[in-house]
């Protein structure tokens, strides 16, 4: 059973593969600043804007599919997602961010346009509302703070 009360935002926070290991992972394109770090700013803004957040991180495809698949059991609002290599490859990961029906927005640490060929094509971007990338962590709270608008703008419309 779910202890959250129907005003509060249910947000998931989705981290792809290798992204565990953000803060010492290529530090000069991705920064220093851990994963772990990164949560904690999230679950502060979270509790600032009255959503509870649940964050995974996985190496594989089909868990972050799964996150998504149980979110939505539990009743999910939004979801922000920086799905890693996988966003420029996953359709099942499109596919299930399609399935969820709720607002999401991509973010990425490192400014993807400017980098490889490869990194220029998400394949999450068109059933996202939006995206971040290039601000380092901030991405993932600037990401946030976007997502809540978002809903906090589809409430009132
Ligand atoms: C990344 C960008 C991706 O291209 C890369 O594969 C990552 C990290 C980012 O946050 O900048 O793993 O998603």
């Amino acid at each position: 059973m779910s202890t959250t009360t129907d005003s509060r935002r249910r947000i998931l926070v989705l981290h792809g593969p290798n992204l565990n290991l953000t803060g010492r992972r290529e530090p000069d394109i991705y920064g220093t600043t851990t994963l772990a770090e990164i949560d904690t700013a999230l679950r502060a803004i979270g509790t600032a804007n009255g959503a509870d957040l649940t964050i995974v991180q996985s190496n594989h495809e089909g868990a972050l599919i799964d996150a998504m698949h149980t979110a939505m059991d539990g009743g999910l609002d939004g979801i922000l997602i920086n799905a890693g290599g996988l966003s420029h490859t996953s359709v099942a990961l499109r596919d299930a961010v399609a399935a969820a029906g709720v607002p999401a927005v991509e973010v990425h640490l490192s400014n993807v346009a400017v980098r490889e060929e490869f990194r220029r094509v998400s394949v999450l971007g068109a059933v996202c509302v939006g995206g971040v990338y290039g601000f380092g962590a901030e991405s993932y709270r600037l990401g946030l703070l976007a997502l809540l608008h978002t809903l906090e703008a589809n409430a009132t419309r």
